[in-house]
């Protein structure tokens, strides 16, 4: 919110801007690296460890030792994670969707999925109510493409289902001061009142379970690292409030198709939407960043750099499932045995042939989405 250098990292909910370090994300944020012992831990629960874990995409949390230790007794969890409906999904946004869907699938654990309209709205000048809601009926369709169960999948439409947000919402509020909110988010005298009270709401599904069923368990969040600052202001409050801090599991940022930064729904170019057609997918694969040199007779000679590239990004987050054809890639790359043209290509095959399937799931879930909704 506030003016910054524009070189400098910036992590918030709102805004993702500069070249991430996460190793000081750790640091600032007062997480924990995922480490070997606790990929070890979960491996012992889901067999195979998910590529997004084997990858290091999810690479910090916050007590997820304390989750498995309580789970390893007895005690279950509750999966939550959330969209602000502002637009179209890109694929950045299902990267720890894809990760909830597996790990809902291997603890055979509930999912409330927050769609906060809501938030977008206070947030977005020029975003009208209205376009905020139809845009969270949109993107829950795509929620509801990747194959979440709807018997275990509750999805919470923050304006029409605040009848069961507000009381703990209120409840959460009043014990955040304006000093805290504002030293978190960045508030400033210009910020409407409405989003200063606004991630009150963003809390609520951390606690939702106990009200819904009697039964006090705690909630694992997976997310993209901003979305951190609410989880601190939120854990201050659970205790106080008889609930288990709620967990988190941080993964990267897929980047843009251009230099540095994440892929953010701001960026149209660089970012690719669930909506974008072959046509356009190929254009933008095809005017990406990559780790290539200026000549083919340079790179044949000296090789490329998969690690600053970012189609090699996208074939290790999500387009290559195989870890060894990924190795292989990384290592002709080095050795100039193969040329960003032909990355290009192949990625974007994969890309089109993904979101070609991603959309016909996304139509069926349109008879389905009723499933998802939550019955009082
Ligand atoms: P939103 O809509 O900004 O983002 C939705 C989810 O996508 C993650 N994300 C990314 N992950 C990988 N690569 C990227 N380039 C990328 N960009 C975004 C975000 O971390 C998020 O997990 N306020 C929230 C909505 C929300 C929520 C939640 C999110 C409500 N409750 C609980 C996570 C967990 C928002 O506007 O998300």
């Amino acid at each position: 919110m506030a003016e910054k250098n524009k070189n400098e990292m910036v992590v918030t909910p709102w805004e993702v801007r500069g070249k991430v370090d996460y190793e000081r994300l750790i640091r600032d944020f007062g997480t924990q690296p995922l480490t070997e012992e606790l990929l070890q831990r979960i491996r012992k629960h889901t067999g195979e460890l998910h590529l997004q874990l084997r990858r290091g995409l999810f690479f910090s949390h916050r007590d997820l030792d304390v989750v498995l230790d309580l789970y390893e007794k007895g005690t279950k969890f509750v999966l939550y994670t959330g969209r602000g409906p502002s637009g179209p999904v890109h694929i950045g946004h299902l990267i720890p969707w894809i990760f909830t869907k597996h790990l809902q699938d291997k603890f055979k654990t509930r999912l409330y999925f927050q769609m906060t309209d809501d938030e977008k709205f206070l947030v977005k000048d020029e975003l009208k109510l209205d376009e905020a809601k139809n845009f969270g009926y949109e993107n829950a369709l795509d929620l509801i493409a990747l194959g979440l169960k709807p018997e275990n999948t509750f999805i919470i439409f923050d304006v029409n289902d605040i009848d069961l947000l507000y009381d703990i919402a209120l409840e959460v509020a009043k014990r955040i001061t304006y000093s805290t909110a504002r030293a978190t988010f960045g508030f400033q005298e210009s910020t409407n009142i409405g989003w200063i009270f606004w991630p009150a709401i963003q809390a609520v599904p951390c606690f939702i379970h106990a009200k819904l069923t009697g039964e006090n368990v705690p909630a694992l969040i997976p997310a993209a690292i901003d979305q951190d600052p609410y989880w601190r202001v939120t854990r201050d409050v659970a205790q106080k409030l008889g609930y288990y801090k709620p967990a988190q599991i941080h993964c990267r940022f897929l980047p843009g198709l251009g230099v540095g930064g994440k892929m953010s729904a701001s960026e149209l170019e660089t970012s690719i939407f669930v909506i974008d057609p072959p046509d356009v997918v190929k254009r933008k694969i095809w005017n990406a960043f990559t780790g290539g040199k200026a000549t083919v007779e340079e790179q044949r000679k000296l090789g490329g750099d998969p690690e600053v590239c970012t189609v090699f990004q996208y074939f290790t987050f999500l387009f290559e499932k195989d870890d060894k054809k990924l190795a292989e890639r990384r290592m002709k790359c080095k050795k100039g045995e193969i040329l960003c043209g032909e990355c290009k290509t192949e990625l974007t095959e994969g890309v089109n042939k993904f979101l070609i399937e991603h959309r016909k799931k996304r139509e069926k879930a349109k008879n389905i989405i009723e499933k998802f909704h939550i019955k009082r």
